[in-house]
């Protein structure tokens, strides 16, 4: 099964694509782990993704159906992947319309995770990143069971550099103005699934089970 995870900012797709991922098994594809990724490698791609990312902005549509298209061709692609985070804008959505037909398939699903704007700052803000494993955690929605340290690890928990105030409320608004056009991009093709975001993280994941469940069968 092909899916995508689409949400604004903050919205949980991150949270979510770890809890699939575990449950179903795809290789789990986002785009903003990738662009992490090459800055911490220090790659021609990650120069060039920095820029963008330090101010909230999107890296340019070229840039990222590139590293996307490449990523789809991998053969640990050919049973089903999740795409967490891409597409972003109306001519990324086309442009995967493409890859899928040079690759002779088809996204099943769109899980839209669907959470008021109003929401979401605090819960970036307050977003810590396990340095060593990645894992997703929050001071107050999700807190570790130990200040700082990763439940599942160990290791030591982070801010993202790009969660600070400043930065968020930008990242918000870019956002926010791609989401509406991609919504309907995806309803006019039937695969869009919203999710009401605004729910425990565990209600989230049983909401996406469900519809999982009925696009499996
Ligand atoms: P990316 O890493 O994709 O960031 P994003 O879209 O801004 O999304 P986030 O990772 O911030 O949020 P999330 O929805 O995963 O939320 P999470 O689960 O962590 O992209 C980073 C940057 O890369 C972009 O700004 C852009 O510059 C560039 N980029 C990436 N893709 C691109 C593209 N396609 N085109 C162009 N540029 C691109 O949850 C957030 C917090 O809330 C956590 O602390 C979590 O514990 C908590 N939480 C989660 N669910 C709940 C819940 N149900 N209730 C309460 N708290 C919750
Ligand atoms: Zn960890």
């Amino acid at each position: 099964m092909n899916l995508i995870l689409m949400g604004l900012p903050g919205a949980g797709k991150g949270t979510q694509a770890e809890r699939i991922v575990a449950e179903y098994g795809f290789p789990h594809i986002s785009t903003g782990d990738m662009f992490r990724q090459a800055i911490k490698e220090g790659t021609a791609l990650g120069k060039q993704a920095k820029a963008f990312i330090d101010k909230g902005d999107l890296v340019p549509d070229e840039v990222t159906i590139g590293i996307v298209r490449e990523r789809l061709g991998k053969e640990d692609c050919n049973s089903g992947f999740l795409l967490d985070g891409f597409p972003r804008t109306v001519q990324q959505a086309e442009a995967l319309e493409e890859i899928m037909e040079d690759e002779g398939g088809k996204i099943d699903a769109v899980l839209y995770i669907d959470v008021d704007p109003d929401k979401l700052l605090k819960r970036l803000t307050g977003r810590r990143i396990c340095s060593n494993c990645g894992a997703t955690y929050h001071l107050e929605f999700n807190p570790p069971k130990q200040a700082g340290i990763c439940d599942k690890c160990g290791g030591e928990l982070k801010q993202r550099s790009d969660d600070s105030e400043a930065t968020v409320h930008e990242r918000l608004e870019v956002n926010m103005k791609q989401q509406q056009p991609l919504v309907h991009f995806y309803s006019e093709k039937g695969t869009l699934k919203k999710i009401n975001g605004d729910q425990p993280i565990d209600q989230v994941f049983r909401d996406v089970k469900a519809i999982l469940g009925a696009v499996f069968d």
